[in-house]
């Protein structure tokens, strides 16, 4: 294959990357996003405060144009994020117990159902869990309005798209060691055993010098694959841009079956929410294939 999705497509998998509205016009942008990719998530357009910038009224019009790009390309497309303590517009930030948790249903119900049927998988609830040691939940208003707030998120989604995988995301859960990664294990396990629906767990996988890639990876891969659970990467990228950490990125997930597939989080360097200069992608600024292409699409 000389595609990054024709390669992943060898195992039944697929390689996908975050799409920015605002570069759609740039064709070499998406030049290189259609031909490499076949799975997209909106970076930004499909979130809290893009979708629902007030309460009760909902706007698709950049997420609608980051799927209908995505789907008159032939790919299939990530929902990202449902509930999530950032990027929250200003009258959810200020809104607090019963009120907050039925506007986060409200909200899930709203922007599901206008993507019903439409979407792989949905990041459902994303970051919710604590940083450092605690292996606890990470302080915030929906955290506030019950520990009970993520299971009602999936309860939710479930009934408004049955068809879409129902994921948890985050950041630093991929260091098997590490307590966060215990702390979403023990809840996945938890929600497994009383039939919570939940689908996948996405590794975000942001890498750099203080969250290392660690060669445990592939233990946590397996590990949340044996509670019966898809493991996807979702938010792929390395800074300084080892085309070795890269490979064994993509040798872990296709070490295990239930790892169905991979995001890059953008297209070139310049790209990268990251900066250009931590060089975290798979193309430079021009668009060549960097060291990082050629060692992904070799070992997938
Ligand atoms: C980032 C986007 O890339 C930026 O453009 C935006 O300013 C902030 O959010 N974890 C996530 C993603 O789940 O939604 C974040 O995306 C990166 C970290």
């Amino acid at each position: 294959a000389t595609t990054l999705g024709a390669a992943a497509a060898q195992s039944g998998r697929y390689f996908g990357t975050a799409i920015a509205s605002g570069k759609l016009g740039d064709s070499a942008y998406t030049t290189i996003a259609n031909r490499e990719f076949d799975m997209v998530t909106a970076e930004n357009e499909m979130k809290i405060d893009a979708t629902e910038p007030n309460r009760g009224q909902f706007n698709f019009s950049a997420g609608d144009r980051v799927y209908n790009w995505a789907v008159q390309n032939g790919k299939r497309v990530r929902g990202h994020t449902l509930a999530w303590h950032n990027q929250q517009p200003g009258w959810m930030q200020s809104l607090s117990g019963g009120t907050l948790r039925q506007a986060m249903i409200d909200h899930i119900n709203g922007v599901m159902n206008h993507y019903r049927g439409k979407i792989y998988a949905w990041d459902v609830v994303n970051e919710a869990f604590a940083d450092g040691n605690s292996g606890g939940r990470r302080d915030s208003n929906l955290q506030r309005t019950g520990n009970d707030w993520i299971e009602v998120a999936f309860r939710t989604a479930r009934a408004a798209d049955p068809a879409a995988k129902l994921c948890y995301n985050d950041y630093n859960i991929d260091n098997w060691t590490w307590a966060k990664t215990q702390g979403v294990y023990n809840m996945v396990r938890d929600f497994k055993s009383r039939g919570v629906p939940i689908d996948c767990v996405g590794l975000q996988s942001h890498f750099n010098s203080n969250s290392p890639y660690n060669s445990n990876y592939r233990t946590t891969i397996q590990s949340f694959a044996a509670l019966g659970v898809d493991v996807q990467i979702t938010e792929l990228d390395i800074q300084g841009g080892s085309a070795t950490t890269y490979a064994n990125v993509v040798n872990d997930c296709l070490a295990v079956p239930r790892c169905t597939g991979i995001t890059v989080w953008g297209v070139r360097d310049s790209d990268s929410w990251l900066g250009e200069n931590t060089s975290p992608l798979l193309f430079d600024r021009n668009g060549n294939k960097k060291a990082a292409y050629t060692s992904v699409l070799n070992a997938l």
